[in-house]
């Protein structure tokens, strides 16, 4: 839609093609559903809030590890809060995923064998109606985001629209509401 009006403006103007061809790359950069500046920087506010919370860091809250299995590791650790970015409170699901093959090491040094951390977070309205308004992330142990082959930034509407990944693979599995395991 913005496209179009920007497109039919230029051409209306006269304005030389080259102009075109750059606002448009512009507004497909804002509209990227993943691994764009704003998805990046929400991410890392995110980060920042989940290590005051202790969901992530050297100093996290203990809980229960559990087996698990393909993508998110053998051992698995989640945790179902609330979080506020930017004015926004949301359900947050932090799944801690880690390449051990026991339990009890895993909760005895919850850092060690840490591969990843992958969320979900409920944001406003409208942010992305048909996946549930869910931002996904997911990070390496010390924050970074992970990036995929193509080295987008694992951040925001990840893979939406693709065959798979995130979206794809929690809308076959996860029922309504993208959540696969129902935790309170
Ligand atoms: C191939 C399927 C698949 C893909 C791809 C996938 N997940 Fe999952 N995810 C699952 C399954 C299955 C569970 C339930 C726990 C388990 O069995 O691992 C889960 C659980 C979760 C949870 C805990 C909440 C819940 O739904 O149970 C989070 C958070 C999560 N995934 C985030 C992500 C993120 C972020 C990505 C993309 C970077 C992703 N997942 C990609 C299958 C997938």
């Amino acid at each position: 839609m913005k496209r179009t009006v920007a497109t039919g403006l230029a051409i209306a103007a006269g304005v030389a093609l080259t102009a075109v061809a750059s606002n448009t790359s512009q507004i497909k950069a804002q509209e990227a559903p993943f691994g764009d500046p704003d998805s990046i920087g929400y991410a890392e506010t995110l980060w920042r809030v989940m290590e005051e919370a202790r969901l992530v860091g050297d100093d996290t809250i203990k809980v229960r590890p559990f087996e698990g299995s393909d993508p998110h590791g053998t051992v698995q650790e989640v945790l179902a809060t609330t979080a506020t970015i930017a004015g926004h409170t949301g359900r947050l699901v932090v799944k801690r995923n880690h390449a051990s093959d026991s339990i009890d090491a895993v909760y005895d040094d919850p850092i060690g064998n840490l591969d990843a951390i992958t969320i979900m977070f409920k944001r406003e309205e409208g942010y992305d109606p048909e996946n549930q308004n869910w931002f996904w992330a997911k990070y390496l142990p010390d924050g970074e985001l992970d990036q995929n082959e193509a080295g987008m930034h694992l951040a925001g509407r990840v893979a939406k629209g693709m065959d798979s990944g995130c979206i794809a693979c929690h809308t076959a599995t996860g029922g309504e509401d993208l959540e696969v395991l129902t935790l309170n």
